[in-house]
């Protein structure tokens, strides 16, 4: 097991990283404060899970709650219902909420721990390449909004992360190919000799061979909580980690969520990144190439499809003219392992890159 901590002021907290992690109660009881255990977990995780993390858990109070599947449920409405059954269970404030599931599960915990009684200790446990390499780590806590995703929320750090990579092999093969990309991303925008090894290993990584997939989760996570460290709050280089994420966000929503995962769409996302770097003189021909490359061979998108209009796009990214004056916020890729936060980025240039 490998353990990396957290350093944020005085809430500093381990991810611990290996094989059945999921049964070391030892283990969690280190981060569980009172007598009382709730889960968060929905039902599809469950069938795989729950009754072990139950058995972990003996010796504690425990109930749980098991929240429809999908991000369409990722709302307050939902959310008002792991409150309900807290209340109706009489957790006090020294309860611990446990998240167990993907990204959707922990934003959700999450936010759940931040809210109720002011505030309850939370331990993510990610059951997601996604979650385990990003969405666990950093606080980030939400609910969707009709008007906007992860609009209303909070940024709340757990008392541990606890990454079993067991869980990744029930997980679907598309769900773990789409939580690739944003393992890419932490290479192209800190890391080159990260970048290279996922060239090298991209097999291994799909085979899911355990230790090449053990030392990718574990750079992830270190790469990820030496950002949240400096700046938990994302008032600068946080947004290093939004790579793509303008494009990405433009091309769900224009196809309603419903065609593309999001690592998918950040897939497409890193190439017009890239692009956009390229077309800003920062990045070479060449290494643009070799993004584009290693997100194919990791069964990756990597353009926008032709029935998806530029314009369509344009807008959905805010970047109307008439609204901000051509001009946004965007990251770009000095080269590969460098990225950087540029505010001057010239409306026609994107058009350029959406072609
Ligand atoms: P998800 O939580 O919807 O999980 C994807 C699917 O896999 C679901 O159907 C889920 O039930 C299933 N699943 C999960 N674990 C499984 C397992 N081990 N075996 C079988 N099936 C399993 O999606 P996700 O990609 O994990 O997370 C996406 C969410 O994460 C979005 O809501 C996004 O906003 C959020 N997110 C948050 C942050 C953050 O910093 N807080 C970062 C990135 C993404
Ligand atoms: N997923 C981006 C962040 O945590 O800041």
């Amino acid at each position: 097991m490998k353990t990396i901590t957290v350093n944020i002021d005085s809430r500093n907290y381990p991810i611990y990283i290996g094989n059945n992690l999921l049964i070391n109660s030892e283990l969690l009881s280190k981060h569980i404060v009172g007598k009382q255990v709730f889960i968060v977990s929905n039902s599809t995780v469950a069938s795989y899970y729950l009754d072990t993390l139950l058995a972990t858990c003996q010796g504690y109070k425990t109930d749980f709650i098991l929240l429809p599947d999908g991000e369409q449920y990722k709302t307050l409405t939902v959310l008002n219902r792991v409150f309900d059954q807290l209340l109706l269970n009489h957790h006090h404030r020294d309860t611990t909420i446990l998240a167990l599931g993907g990204g959707v599960i922990g934003d959700m915990a999450g936010f759940a721990a931040a809210c109720y009684q002011r505030g309850v200790p939370f331990i993510q446990i990610p059951t997601t390449l996604l979650a385990q390499v990003d969405a666990s780590v950093g606080g980030k806590t939400a609910v969707n909004h009709r008007l906007g995703k992860n609009m209303i929320g909070a940024f709340y750090q757990p008392k541990a992360v606890v990454i079993d990579l067991n869980t990744l092999k029930t997980l679907p093969e598309r769900e773990f190919r789409a939580g690739l990309s944003e393992v890419v991303k932490y290479g192209l925008i800190q890391d080159a000799n990260f970048f290279n090894w996922m060239e090298q290993s991209a097999e291994a990584i799909l085979q899911k061979e355990m230790e090449p997939l053990a030392w990718m989760v574990q750079r992830c996570c270190e790469i990820k909580s030496n950002i949240v460290a400096e700046d938990e709050t994302e008032k600068g280089i946080r947004a290093l980690l939004n790579l793509g994420h303008t494009f990405a966000h433009a091309i769900e929503s224009v196809t309603h969520y419903q065609r593309y995962l999001h690592g998918e769409a950040v897939s497409i996302g890193l190439c017009l990144a890239a692009n956009l770097s390229y077309q800003m003189q920062s990045l070479s021909a060449s290494d643009c190439e070799r993004i584009k490359q290693l997100l194919l061979k990791l069964g990756l998108p990597v353009s926008i499809p032709a029935d998806l209009y530029k314009k369509q796009i344009i807008t959905a990214m805010g970047l109307d003219k008439k609204n901000i004056g051509g001009q946004r916020r965007f990251i770009l890729l000095n080269q590969i392992g460098n990225g950087i936060i540029h505010d001057q980025i010239l409306h026609d240039v994107i058009e350029q890159v959406l072609v």
